[in-house]
């Protein structure tokens, strides 16, 4: 049962010896998904929400058999872009469980998705400005629409991933009410939804709070229009849910606490409270799913001591993993040895090493590109492996060929099993789309 799961995994809980045999068979960088722990985070969550409708945020991880195994599990899947609809499809994500949420959507996308709506009548489109409606029903969409509102509070790790309150995402608080009534008239409006941000932290949960409430405060007025408003001349919306975000956050540092999932559900439900009866609660979490059960290997490559710190050269870099280049993201990271002093010899057993002060860095040409700095770890030696923790969300989603660097492979364990998910890119992938380029302009001609 979920209540037994651990309630994160930390690096230190990866087997170190079946993490060293992975790098020695698959090579490195490499990532690991463990599908396992992706089940149990599913169960997890549906434990403690019960009886809301949760999403997974397929832009955390798009890996094949990760949306299988969270569509086995029964959560929806939450797109946003027709690339990732195009991938829940083929994992088998159908019907009413299919959401593609559209932030200034490329005419491509609505396209795309407009098509896909003639043989999936039930997927719902979320969309945050009235200009986009227009541009749906333009393509003969009057399928079920949900509406995106800037809740006017933000909440995340980074200012970067605040998006509530952002004004580039949903209609304005104020103006949301009216322009659902709108769309009402064109389209069969089933929600309402908002985003507070990514990676909320148990500090942070007043704003959680805070927009589930205006939420349900919105979701009355819609629903229940006669009941608040004696003079409003308006028909009550048949909402069928209020779709509050995901961005639960997930402990990256290695004695950070955990977000209380049963105490965080129980404050949205008091939070959301009284909702209509036939209005339910939803959720779409990203990170919670898939982050803890994720981990970068990476092998050191070059130890450099200088006068200030050490500095521990690894074959993972920015375009492995962008989170610490990008937001100052922390990941925990482990030395799991293997390596060898310069003449040779052995590196001794990390267990007797002393921690010493690293830089972590990639081989990308930037400064930024580094893993960590300033970090106590186990004496680094040359040819060490390094485990990189907690990268199991916006891990590989976020990784680019920068530099001419092939992407790297991952392997999925299931049930303990190791299965390649995404082989390692070659030097030959890198060129792909120029080749084809030129192919094309020679047809044309
Ligand atoms: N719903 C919407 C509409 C979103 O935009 C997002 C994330 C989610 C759900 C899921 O949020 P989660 O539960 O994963 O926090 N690359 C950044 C995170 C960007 C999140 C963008 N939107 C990072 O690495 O921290």
């Amino acid at each position: 049962p979920a209540a037994d799961n651990p309630p994160v995994r930390r690096v230190s809980d990866w087997d170190a010896e079946r993490l060293r045999g992975l790098a020695t068979e698959y090579e490195t960088p490499l990532y690991v998904q463990d599908l396992d722990r992706v089940r149990e985070n599913c169960e997890r969550l549906l434990a403690a929400f019960p009886e809301a409708e949760v999403r997974y945020a397929v832009k955390a991880h798009t890996g094949r058999a990760v949306l299988e195994a969270v569509r086995d599990a029964g959560l929806g899947a939450e797109c946003a872009s027709a690339g990732e609809v195009d991938r829940a499809l083929a994992a088998g994500f159908g019907g009413s469980r299919l959401h593609y949420t559209a932030v200034n959507p490329p005419a491509r996308d609505l396209d795309y998705v407009a098509g896909v709506a003639e043989a999936e009548p039930d997927l719902t489109v979320t969309v945050g400005a009235v200009d986009t409606l227009d541009r749906l029903a333009a393509r003969g969409y009057d399928g079920r629409v949900c509406v995106r509102v800037n809740p006017g509070v933000g909440a995340g790790h980074h200012e970067k991933v605040t998006t509530g309150g952002a004004a580039k995402f949903g209609i304005p608080y104020d103006r949301a009410a009216e322009a659902t009534r709108d769309a009402a008239e064109r389209f069969d409006v089933v929600g309402i939804h908002a985003h507070a941000g990514s990676g909320i932290d148990p500090d942070q949960l007043d704003s959680h709070r805070e927009l589930v409430a205006r939420m349900g405060e919105l979701a009355r007025e819609l629903a229940e229009p006669s009941g608040e408003e004696p003079t409003a001349d308006v028909d009550p919306l048949d909402l069928e849910y209020v779709d509050v975000g995901g961005g639960f956050g997930v402990p990256y540092e290695e004695d950070a606490p955990a977000l209380d999932l049963p105490a965080v559900a129980e404050a949205t439900r008091e939070a959301v409270a009284p909702l209509p009866d036939v209005v339910d609660l939803a959720i779409e979490p990203g990170r919670y799913v898939v982050a803890d059960a994720g981990v970068l290997l990476t092998r050191a490559n070059t130890v450099k001591p200088t006068p200030d710190e050490t500095v521990v050269g690894v074959d993972a870099g920015m375009t492995d993993l962008l989170r610490p280049a990008m937001y100052g993201a922390y990941h925990p990271i482990r030395n799991l040895g293997g390596g060898r002093g310069r003449d040779g010899s052995d590196a001794p057993p990390v267990a007797e090493r002393e921690a010493t002060p690293v830089t972590v860095a990639g081989p990308i040409c930037e400064t930024g590109d580094a893993l960590c700095r300033d970090r106590a770890l186990a004496d680094p030696a040359r040819g060490d492996l390094l485990a990189v923790g907690v990268a199991g969300a916006y891990g590989y989603e976020m990784a680019s060929q920068y530099n001419s660097r092939p992407r790297p492979a991952e392997v999925a364990l299931d049930d303990g099993t190791a299965t390649v998910a995404r082989s390692r890119e070659t030097l030959g992938d890198l060129t792909t789309v120029e080749r084809d380029a030129a192919e094309r302009h020679r047809t044309d001609r």
